[in-house]
């Protein structure tokens, strides 16, 4: 089956006082809209369609590696008049489902229930009952507690304002009846808009059954239209994702302190500290502990490494039992063999740092090759730009670098070499030799120190 998917955004969202469209704002590192999209093209079968307003662009490009079509509403005039919009690309035989661009996370299962209710002469809703309906359409039911009809807040009479049974405004139902029904809307209400949820009244009167189905969470119905309530969700959200994590064997010492922006895939005894945040995708091993502060983006960590607080890793492949932190940097490129060991105040960049190898304290390592079992001493750094071009270091196996060298890129010791601290090393070094490049320590005896003139 076919499932045409309109996601409305059009709207202006000017609650935000925001430049950007609000659909644009990000939960959790992603463009709400972005999220909606998602969730729609998870499901089977799924086309999607979004409508945008007329200054659209933004979204459009946003979108740009998203199999969407978009349709343009340049009115706004109402969620019947934005869906009629859309219709044309609509075949006969799918079945419609309505999201909105500012309701970002609707679940997957949720929309399966909801679809799996519609059929030929059924409509299916996603309704929820809230203590404070206000600013809602009421769900309308007779004796029989069949639905009757969608009354908005701004057109309901005072009992129907008392409902707590409300639109969420997602709703699934036959492409083919939604073509008959959408063009009898009329503007003819409070808000003079073509309402799509008058599209209810207008199944009911063509004897077309109404099914109502409720959200597996109350959260994934929230709409956005303040940053109040972006926050409000953003919360919700990783507190869903803290539990779930919890679930699968990993220890946060606070689940309202822990932030995953992306997807996360992990194994089970991994404890992580407070205000640890991964963003992209982030694998992690069996057994990896995070400090406090630690920020993870697009990286794979594995089995046994120890990151300690207020590192910083980006793009790095980290293999087992490497220890990093506190105040480490590791920046796209960077790979670590096993037993690696960076420590406080030191800069990895496109590297990779052989097995038991150390970089222990304030040092820069860009566009290098360091072997296993080097030791890389205090204020090491490799000079690997010159203006203009990035030159590669090769450091060998065995290596020790003594504290505060320069390693003038393009340039290679060789294994076993040691390089004498201070040096500022322009040539290769070979294997097995001692290398030192600085000003002699010279001796001046009986040395008299200047005195002071008596007042
Ligand atoms: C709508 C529903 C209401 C429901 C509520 C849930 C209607 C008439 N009412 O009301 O029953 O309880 O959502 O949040 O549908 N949009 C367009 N083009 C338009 C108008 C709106 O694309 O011309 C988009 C908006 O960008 C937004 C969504 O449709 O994403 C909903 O519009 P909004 O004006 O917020 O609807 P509500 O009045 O809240
Ligand atoms: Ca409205």
């Amino acid at each position: 089956m076919t499932i045409d998917v309109i996601i409305l955004a059009a709207g202006q969202g000017t609650r935000m006082k925001s430049t950007l469209p609000k659909v644009l704002h990000c939960l959790a590192g992603k463009p709400l809209i972005a999220h909606v999209v998602d969730t729609a093209q998870s499901l089977n079968g799924a086309r999607c369609m979004v409508v945008v307003g007329h200054e659209g662009m933004q979204i459009r490009e946003q979108l740009a590696n998203h199999r969407v079509a978009f349709t343009e509403q340049a009115e706004q005039l109402g969620t019947g008049h934005a869906v009629l919009q859309a219709l044309p690309n609509v075949s006969n035989d799918s079945t419609v489902l309505i999201l909105y661009g500012d309701v970002p996370l609707v679940s997957k299962a949720t929309l399966e229930k909801l679809l799996a209710q519609v059929n030929n002469d059924t409509l299916a809703l996603l309704t929820i009952t809230v203590s404070d309906p206000t600013g809602y359409g009421r769900l309308v039911r007779d004796e029989k507690n069949n639905v009757v009809s969608i009354v908005e807040q701004k057109d309901a009479n005072d009992v129907q304002k008392q409902i707590k049974e409300i639109n969420t405004g997602i709703f699934a139902m036959p492409a083919q009846r939604l073509k008959k029904w959408l063009p009898q809307l009329s503007n003819n209400n409070a808000q003079r808009e073509y309402y799509l949820t008058d599209v209810v009244a207008l199944a009911v009167a063509d004897k077309c059954a109404i099914k109502t189905v409720t959200p597996n969470t109350d959260y994934e119905v929230e709409g956005i239209n303040t940053r109040a309530q972006l926050a409000k969700l953003e919360r919700c959200y990783q507190r869903a994702q803290a539990e779930k994590v919890m679930l699968a064997g990993v220890t946060l010492a606070d689940p309202d302190r822990f932030d995953l922006r992306g997807n996360l895939t992990h194994g089970t005894d991994i404890t992580i500290d407070v205000n640890v945040i991964l963003e992209g995708d982030v694998t992690l091993g069996n057994f990896v502990e995070i400090g406090p502060n630690a920020v993870i983006k697009n990286s794979k960590i594995g089995d046994r490494v120890i990151i300690k607080a207020n590192s910083v890793i980006d793009g790095a492949t980290v293999s087992g039992h490497c220890e990093i932190g506190p105040f480490a940097r590791l920046r796209p490129d960077t790979v670590l063999q096993p037993h690696a060991k960076i420590g406080n105040f030191v800069e990895i960049k496109k590297s990779t740092i052989g097995e038991e190898s150390k970089v222990n304290h304030l040092s820069y390592v860009g566009d290098s090759d360091v072997g296993k079992n080097v030791n890389i001493g205090a204020g090491v750094i490799t000079c690997n730009y010159d203006g203009v071009n990035k030159h590669k270091t090769v450091i060998k196996d065995g290596v020790f670098v003594g504290s505060n060298v320069a390693l003038v890129a393009p340039v290679t010791v060789e294994a076993n070499a040691t390089v004498g601290a201070g040096s500022v090393i322009t040539k290769d070094v070979d294997k097995n030799t001692l290398a030192i490049a600085r000003g002699k320590q010279t001796q001046i005896d009986n040395w008299q120190r200047p005195t002071k003139k008596e007042k």
